[in-house]
């Protein structure tokens, strides 16, 4: 049996230690062209199986000379294996080849479809299996590339890569070509591209952020507490072994809120609420540089120990910056969205586990809250086993004992049994079982007490003294409420201010409860909120919303059909569930 279910990569053919990538981005074609040159641990003979998705595969090459190579039949998420015939040592390879129109882990936008609308944008998202679509690699977490690029770009545009930053090398008519280095080994799903008209700014002294000339103000403004974030994450987890954290913000079409990609991390527009009130995915993403980044899953089996750990480590920011009220409403927001979820996915007979066999399971149909929110609550069970102080050091020590590798469940277990051998904590159950435990943590607040009451008693029509509330606890507010109806819905939206606002996570929750109560007219709101958003988490919610409804199913399956070529693949699949189709 493979190691990782995800990957036909076996190393113990050898492992992939550098790539040096050379690549012509084609945005006519659609393509990325070039080489890329893989070098090994050790010489070896034999056969060397890589993982591809969609490339055009010209050639294979050591020391000059050719080499066979065959590739696999096609499955439709891992892609094909590349067996490469080594008849010789090999120790560097050298790969040349071109990605297609069709590469899973690039989105190819139109101008139009970024707000300065004159060029079009190149973004890339590897997690989980997509890397394979750039690159043929060993794309499984268990092995860990450094990498160089020289990527020629149109003259007019600029890069970055998650990498240190770019430098320019060369310059014809053709365009310029930027030289990227990153001398940190990471796993092949934090490889990261993006290409467009970009602008940046320095916030601090290691930190700066990138978007669209357009957008460079605003989002300066809204994400100007990083370099304290990062401060404050060293105190927490450790040293910044990354050396710079840099972070660009994409056009809407980007599929997630935030992608770790190291030294670059990828966001998506609909953060910039213009109240610094969703950064606490900023501090989630730059917590990934120790959860995640350092301390890698082993495979997508062991996603939870990525992002258990790393919504953990987002809420103690948040705790260090905000103070311990915020923190604990985060954590009941996160409970909230976990008890749905496990609800959910129990009448779906599907696993609620932390760790389950993934096997011929495609790593997006199994993305889920469930490794997030009840990881995060098993790292807090761990902490409150064995105390906070106990705990800190604890952390510390396993974010420097894994640093640079990987870590499977199994691993995780016996390093804990071995560091915390007196914790009172049943792993088993916590690992492998299903649902939550009954001594799962509980983060009573007097604020969220109070909020909780009132949810439960308040009647449309009665005021709600709200205008100091900060956008956490409307959203709290909002999901405790019991079903409203169509004057409720109104009722709310001008309470809290609904209509107005730019916090989009809020104005999805209210478009939901909106669909949910029969709101006339609601065709509106939901065309203008979805035309400007390509993230998963926001629209799905609002399409499921659709589709629970016999009157809306069809204008939502429409809907989707029109802007489905915007979305990214895992989008469209995500949401075409919910409103029936495919
Ligand atoms: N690494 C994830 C995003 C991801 C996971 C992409 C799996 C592809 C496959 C990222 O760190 C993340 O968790 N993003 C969250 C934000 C967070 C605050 C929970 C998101 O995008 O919603
Ligand atoms: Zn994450």
């Amino acid at each position: 049996m493979r190691d990782d279910p995800h990957s036909y990569a076996d190393v113990s053919q050898g492992r992939i230690e550098r790539a040096e990538i050379h690549w012509n981005v084609d945005f006519e074609a659609r393509r990325l062209r070039g080489e890329v040159r893989l070098l090994l641990d050790e010489a070896a003979t034999g056969p060397l199986d890589l993982d591809t998705r969609d490339l055009d595969v010209e050639s294979v090459e050591a020391d000059g000379a050719s080499l066979s190579f065959q590739l696999g039949e096609r499955h439709p998420f891992m892609g094909q294996r590349l067996r490469i015939e080594r008849d010789r040592p090999v120790k560097e390879l050298r790969i040349s080849y071109a990605t297609t129109p069709e590469a899973s882990g690039l989105m190819w936008l139109k101008p139009e479809q970024t707000t300065g609308g004159d060029h079009p944008f190149l973004l890339s998202q590897c997690q989980a299996i997509h890397a394979r679509s750039l690159v043929p690699i060993q794309d499984t977490p268990r092995v860990r590339v450094t990498y160089g690029a020289e990527v020629t770009v149109p003259t007019a545009m600029g890069a970055v890569m998650s990498a240190g930053p770019a430098e320019e090398i060369a310059r014809t008519d053709d365009g310029k070509t930027l030289r990227f280095e990153m001398p940190q080994p990471i796993p092949p799903y934090l490889l990261a591209i993006a290409v467009g008209d970009i602008a940046s700014k320095d916030i601090g002294a290691r930190t700066r952020v990138y978007a669209e000339p357009g957008e460079l103000e605003a989002v300066a403004w809204e994400f100007a507490e990083a370099e304290q974030m990062l401060e404050a994450a060293e105190k927490l987890f450790g040293p910044y072994r990354w050396e710079r954290y840099d972070f660009i913000v994409l056009p809407p079409a980007f599929p997630y809120g935030g992608m770790e990609n190291p030294r670059m991390t990828f966001l998506t527009p609909t953060l910039v609420a213009g109240d610094r009130s969703l950064v606490s995915v900023l501090a989630h993403e730059l917590a990934h540089s120790w959860t995640g980044n350092l301390v890698t899953n082993a495979s997508n089996q062991d996603f939870w120990l990525n992002e258990g750990f790393t919504v953990y480590a987002e809420r103690r920011l948040i705790e260090a910056l905000y103070g311990p009220a915020d923190a604990t409403l985060h954590a009941r927001l996160g409970r909230v969205d976990l008890e749905e979820v496990l609800a959910e996915r129990q009448a779906q007979g599907r696993p609620t586990s932390l760790w389950y066999d993934q096997t011929d399971l495609d790593p997006d149909g199994e993305f889920s809250r469930v490794p997030y929110e009840k990881g995060f609550l098993f790292v807090t069970a761990l902490e409150r086993a064995v105390g906070r102080e106990a705990f800190d050091v604890f952390l510390q020590h396993y974010i420097e004992r894994f640093a640079f590798k990987s870590l499977d469940t199994q691993g995780f277990e016996a390093f804990v049994r071995e560091a915390l051998p007196d914790a009172k904590i049943d792993l088993k159950t916590w690992l492998y079982g299903d649902g939550l435990p009954d001594d799962a943590p509980e983060f009573p607040s007097p604020r969220l007490q109070e909020l909780g009451d009132l949810a439960r008693s308040w009647q449309p029509g009665q005021p709600l003294n709200s205008a100091d509330w900060n956008a956490t606890e409307a959203m709290l507010f909002l999901q405790t409420l019991g079903p409203l109806d169509v004057e409720g819905t109104e009722a709310l939206a001008k309470a809290l201010g609904l209509r107005e606002t730019r916090n989009a996570e809020l104005q999805c929750l209210w478009l939901s409860r909106a669909i949910e109560a029969g709101v006339e007219g609601i065709e509106d709101d939901v065309k203008a909120f979805v035309a400007r958003i390509g993230r998963t988490k926001l629209l799905r919610p609002v399409f499921a919303a659709l589709g629970e409804r016999d009157d809306q199913k069809a204008f939502a399956q429409e809907l989707v059909e029109t802007l489905e070529p915007r979305w990214h693949v895992a989008t469209r699949r995500a949401v075409r569930q919910v409103v029936g189709l495919s």
